[in-house]
């Protein structure tokens, strides 16, 4: 099923003179990893806000489940529908990383006597053990952290995860672990997976690669 369609997409930023996005028309199935690659400025993390909503296309559509986004409540849509994961983590320094995890879920009014045993599920899927749980973000590795913001990510049970640069800082080991977690997200629960990296490793692990040029897209 295609978890998101665009239609001849343009974004253009207020005052600049080129397209950020140009005229792009593609679809992101479900099931499916996705890679953007390109030089720096091609307008990777501005598609990539606007699959997530945070910013509406200047002309065309971005189409989710059949309903144009600028029809759906965003808000809401960002939230139930789609997860961000961000090289830069952005861990909460002063909770711990079960914390970090139960916190969103709270947040989404999920009762915090439920939050803690779901928070310690997806992170043991992601390999951090019940002691690690108890540390501060500051006391893993980053490997490891970025494994705890995957799994935050992924509380919110949204169908869409789309991650700028999220092996970023990853060494080889860590880079092919985050891989695997994407991978199997997608192909085994059906998730859309969209990431934008400059790693040709990741590039080649998915399923589909595009390479971004001047804000336009093309299937490598
Ligand atoms: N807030 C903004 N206002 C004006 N122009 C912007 C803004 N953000 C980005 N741009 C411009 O839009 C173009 C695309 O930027 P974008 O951040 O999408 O590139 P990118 O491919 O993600 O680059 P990088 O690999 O360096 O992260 C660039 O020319 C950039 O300067
Ligand atoms: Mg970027």
């Amino acid at each position: 099923m295609s978890a998101l369609t665009l239609t001849n997409v343009t974004y253009k930023y207020k005052n600049a003179i080129n397209n950020a996005v140009s005229d792009i028309s593609c679809t992101f199935e479900e099931g499916n990893v996705y890679a953007i690659v390109g030089p720096s400025g091609s307008g990777k993390s501005t598609l990539l806000s606007l699959l997530a909503g945070l910013d509406l296309p200047t002309e065309g559509e971005v189409i989710f489940d059949g309903d144009s986004l600028v029809n759906l409540n965003l808000d809401r849509y960002r939230r139930e529908s789609i997860s961000m994961i961000f090289q830069a983590f952005h861990l909460f320094p002063l909770m711990t990383v079960i914390e970090n995890v139960c916190f969103p879920m709270e947040l989404c009014g999920v009762n915090p006597k439920d939050a803690r045993p779901r928070a310690a599920e997806l992170l043991e899927g992601v390999g951090i053990t019940k002691e690690q749980m108890q540390r501060f973000p500051s006391k893993l590795s980053g490997g490891e952290r970025q494994r705890v913001a995957i799994a935050r990510s992924l509380a919110s049970n949204a169908r869409i995860i789309l991650g700028d640069e999220p092996t970023g800082n990853l060494d080889g080991a860590n880079t092919q672990n985050i891989i695997d977690i994407l991978c199997s997200l997608a192909h085994e629960k059906g998730y859309c997976v969209i990431i934008v990296t400059h790693d040709m490793e990741v590039a080649e692990a998915a399923d589909v690669a595009l390479r971004m040029r001047d804000g336009m897209l093309r299937i490598v």
